[in-house]
């Protein structure tokens, strides 16, 4: 009779063959969605300097960059827009010939069939840079509401297959949903960021987009890093106003949440692997300190582990790849 240890856990870790029979979660690329900055101009391509490898780049270099994409069998991408010029209400969000209506409309004429989505909201257009309209110093949330629905119909009418809103507003997933239908759009699903912390894990993409806060900072609205009931209590209401599929946001330093939102839900749940996440690899890796390729494949297995469906990253094109040669 065998005595101790009769359970080794070590057998079925013996070689890859075994590790394989008994692995538990998969990276897919049907799992990645990739960030593009859609910019003004004609043969622009400006590297964003605290995020080496992503750029702002203008709608004729972009389709370019879409083509790989494709190439690659990334279901989709994620449009930011990086305007020309601010106002104080945002107009360039919802301007027909906005830059993100201008590129969702040039992508899906050479891409019909990449799944195009559009981040939905005002702090890339506003020129004091909050996600909301500013009324008596602060940001007024239902005022803001009309402007998020106007914004997500005219990136529909662009061509859009799926509005992400990141604002952070009370009731703008209602808004945007009661807007769409009215409008005929009842198609287009709604991507909620419905768990969106106040993170300093943004700063990257600040700098990609231009969109600072000129004036304070946006904890009155994006949520309270020290809580984690609240984003039930977040994901329930964008749920209940349409949501489709919701978001948890920065990802690493809140995988708890991930898993609690898809075990309370049930629902699709996206992870965004946020611009500071992805440059503080990118500066280990320049500095020779962390294996790039395998850190990043264990850091995005690990969101799905926490049960994330969909990971939203700026490494999604060297990801891909990656899965190829495995
Ligand atoms: C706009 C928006 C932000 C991000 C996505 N949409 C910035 C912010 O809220 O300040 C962050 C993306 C990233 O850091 O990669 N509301
Ligand atoms: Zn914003």
């Amino acid at each position: 009779m065998p005595t101790f240890p009769n359970i080794r856990h070590r057998r079925l870790r013996l070689n890859e063959r075994v590790r394989r029979l008994v692995r538990e979660n998969h990276l897919s690329v049907d799992d990645l969605i990739y960030p593009v900055f859609a910019t003004f101009g004609q043969g622009v391509r400006r590297e964003v300097s605290s995020m080496p490898g992503v750029y702002n780049v203008s709608i004729d270099l972009l389709l370019e960059e879409i083509k790989t994409v494709e190439e690659l069998g990334i279901p989709g991408i994620i449009v930011f827009g990086v305007p020309e010029e601010k106002d104080e209400v945002g107009t360039g969000a919802y301007h027909p010939e906005g830059i993100v209506q201008q590129a969702v409309r040039a992508i899906k004429k050479e891409f019909p069939e990449l799944l195009v989505i559009t981040d939905v909201c005002l702090c890339e257009y506003t020129s004091h840079g909050h996600c909301g309209l500013i009324n008596n110093h602060t940001v007024d949330n239902d005022a803001t509401l009309e402007l998020l629905a106007e914004t997500a119909l005219s990136h529909a009418r662009a061509g859009a297959d799926m509005v992400a809103p990141s604002d952070m507003m009370d009731g703008r997933v209602a808004a945007i949903r009661a807007r769409l239908d009215a409008e005929g759009f009842t198609d287009v699903p709604i991507m909620a960021y419905s768990a969106k912390y106040s993170s300093s894990y943004y700063g990257p993409f600040r700098e990609a987009a231009g969109s600072t806060p000129q004036f304070g900072d946006r904890k009155t609205y994006q949520m309270d890093y020290a809580n984690g009931d609240e984003a039930i209590r977040e994901t329930a209401q964008d749920i209940k106003e349409g949501a489709d599929i919701v978001m948890v946001k920065p990802a690493l330093a809140y995988l708890d949440i991930i898993r609690r939102i898809k075990e309370e839900f049930g629902y699709p749940v996206a992870a965004y692997n946020v611009s500071g996440e992805y440059s503080l690899v990118k500066a280990a890796a320049k500095q020779g300190w962390i294996d790039e390729r395998s850190l990043v494949l264990e850091t995005l297995t690990g969101f799905k582990r926490a049960g994330a469906d969909i990971i939203i990253t700026y490494h999604a094109l060297e990801v891909a790849r990656w899965l190829r040669e495995v």
